[in-house]
């Protein structure tokens, strides 16, 4: 049964006795939990905020409503690691229910300033009509972890020509000024980010809009994230009320980004190229990225969205995070690879090569739930009368650049099914002829967000190698696929049976060499 808006508005001690232990024993319960990702004990999570490198340590919070599976009142919870890889729990960050903060902490950023860590959130309120009013608050960290709000919101009106969705502040530091992003919607109803400046990040003074080339691309952005990369500007956005166009936006709401040369902070131009989804998967939105101690760009995403139902919403808990990925630019796109020290989390190492002309083929002990999976797919050339494909074991023939000339060269599909049972299977399949990948979960298991579709797919880059690799995450309930070193990421969730740990790799239509590695989560 849905719950009631007053149920949803609840803060934990409005809650009533044994609540939210009888969630999180339901959860703890759950057969999806997850292994190498953040999830909520109980309650839902959705996007990550306040994403900081700090006092020598990841603090990462997360958007948490505590007492049921719907979207209500909004906390932030707070989780630490030292390594990306394994994460303690620091308990709630944020607490709603205040005069700015009074329907919840929403969405925010995190930055340093004098030792401390200041933390810029929205401030969601409703009025007796249920008319919103947002707030964008701060509060600030001291080095032993103790968070603390100002008393007043630091900015406390919407500026004119926007309406109350206006949220999400991204900060960041130019010089000795703080800027900061904020995700909005013009009277108009359409989508934008504008730009705020502080001297302090207690004082700040509207700079206008993010005047970018797409002046009605959707009716609502949320989540902006402003950097730079290598010297190229970075606008990450989730405009809401996109259409599908072929095989993009095919979600309920992308989350994407632009390229450009660096924002004019000055007068907010951003000349930019074309927007590009940062995930090819089902389930991805409202990423946030941080600097790293190296200088490193890091983003973490919500491995969910809006607006859809998941299988756990009975089960005491909804949604994760995605894994941390480290990006960079290359061939005029973004670059997502898992954080370095995701391999801290890899067990023992067990290594295949074959090669074969058609059909599919499995490897002793290389089978699971929760593990990474590396594999290079090499398409043979097709040789007349060679049954073989002209693959040898463990090598690839071709990396040879004289096979591409040969006839049936670079045709074929080829690809590896994961979390295989009797009737389950979750489908990755190269197309060599047309360079296309394609994640298909209409075979996973218990079925979601089906309106949707069940299959992804995009197209590698043209100019790139005729080979493909994929290096899969896979956990309890989800994979994420980085393609050929971060060119292309899919993420989804999946809901397979327990059983169902069976991988394959498939050749059809042509021969291949497959080689690579498995570890399990350990
Ligand atoms: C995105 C979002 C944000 C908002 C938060 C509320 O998923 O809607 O815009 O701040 O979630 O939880």
């Amino acid at each position: 049964m849905p719950m009631t808006r007053a149920q949803k508005y609840r803060l934990l001690r409005q809650a009533e006795a044994g609540e939210l232990e009888r969630l999180a024993e339901r959860a703890a319960d759950c057969a999806w939990r997850q292994t190498y990702h953040i999830q909520p004990h109980a309650g839902l999570l959705n996007d990550p905020n306040g994403f900081a490198y700090y006092n020598g340590q990841y603090h990462l919070f997360y958007q948490w409503f505590p007492l049921g599976t719907e979207h209500g009142m909004k906390y932030w919870y707070h989780v630490v690691s030292s390594d990306l890889a394994r994460w303690t729990d620091a308990g709630i960050g944020l607490e709603p229910g205040g005069l700015y903060d009074s329907h919840g902490a929403y969405s925010g950023s995190a930055i340093e300033k004098d030792g401390r860590l200041y933390l810029m959130y929205t401030g969601n309120t409703r009025d007796a009509d249920w008319v919103r009013r947002p707030y964008q608050c701060l509060a600030v960290m001291d080095e032993d972890g103790t968070i603390a709000k100002t008393e007043l919101p630091v900015i406390a009106d919407v500026p004119a020509g926007y309406t109350d969705h206006f949220r999400d502040p991204k900060v960041w530091r130019e010089g000795d000024a703080y800027l900061c992003v904020i995700g909005a919607q013009r009277s108009d109803l359409t989508g934008a980010a504008v730009l705020y400046r502080s001297p302090d990040l207690l004082d700040w003074n509207f700079a206008g809009e993010i005047r970018t080339s797409l002046p009605n691309f959707g009716y609502m952005w949320e989540c902006p994230d402003y950097f730079e990369l290598d010297g190229t500007g970075v606008l990450l956005l989730c405009p809401q009320g996109v259409e599908r166009d072929g095989e993009r936006f095919r979600n309920i709401y992308p989350s994407g980004y632009l390229l450009g040369e660096p924002l004019n902070t000055a007068d907010g131009t951003f000349r930019h190229g074309a927007f590009a989804e940062l995930d090819r998967g089902f389930d991805f939105y409202a990423p946030q990225t941080t600097a790293g101690p190296d200088g490193q760009r890091l983003l973490v995403g919500w491995m969910g969205l809006p607006d859809l139902d998941y299988p756990t919403d009975g089960l005491g808990w909804a949604h994760c995070l995605t894994l941390p990925r480290e990006l960079s630019l290359r061939g005029g796109r973004l670059i997502q690879r898992p954080a370095a020290g995701l391999r801290l989390l890899r067990g023992e190492e067990r290594s295949f090569s074959a090669a074969w002309a058609d059909g599919r083929r499995s490897f002793d002990r290389i089978e699971g739930r929760s593990y990474e999976l590396q594999v290079r797919i090499a398409p043979a050339a097709q040789r007349p009368g060679s049954a073989d494909g002209g693959a040898e074991d463990g090598e690839s023939s071709a990396n040879r650049s004289t096979d591409r000339e040969l006839p049936g060269s670079g045709s074929g599909r080829f690809g590896v099914e994961f979390r295989t049972g009797v009737e389950e299977r979750t489908i990755l399949t190269y197309d060599a002829g047309s360079r296309t990948v394609t994640l298909d979960r209409s075979r996973s298991g218990v079925p979601l967000g089906i309106d949707y579709g069940t299959t992804r797919s995009c197209t590698l880059d043209a100019a790139g190698r005729q080979d493909v690799e994929f290096r899969l995450f896979v956990d309890t309930s989800s994979v994420e696929i980085f393609v050929n070193d971060g060119e292309e990421v899919f993420t989804a969730r999946l809901f397979p049976d327990s059983a169902s740990t069976g991988i394959a790799f498939f050749a059809d239509g042509g021969g291949a060499a497959f080689e690579g590695s498995y570890w399990p989560y350990g």
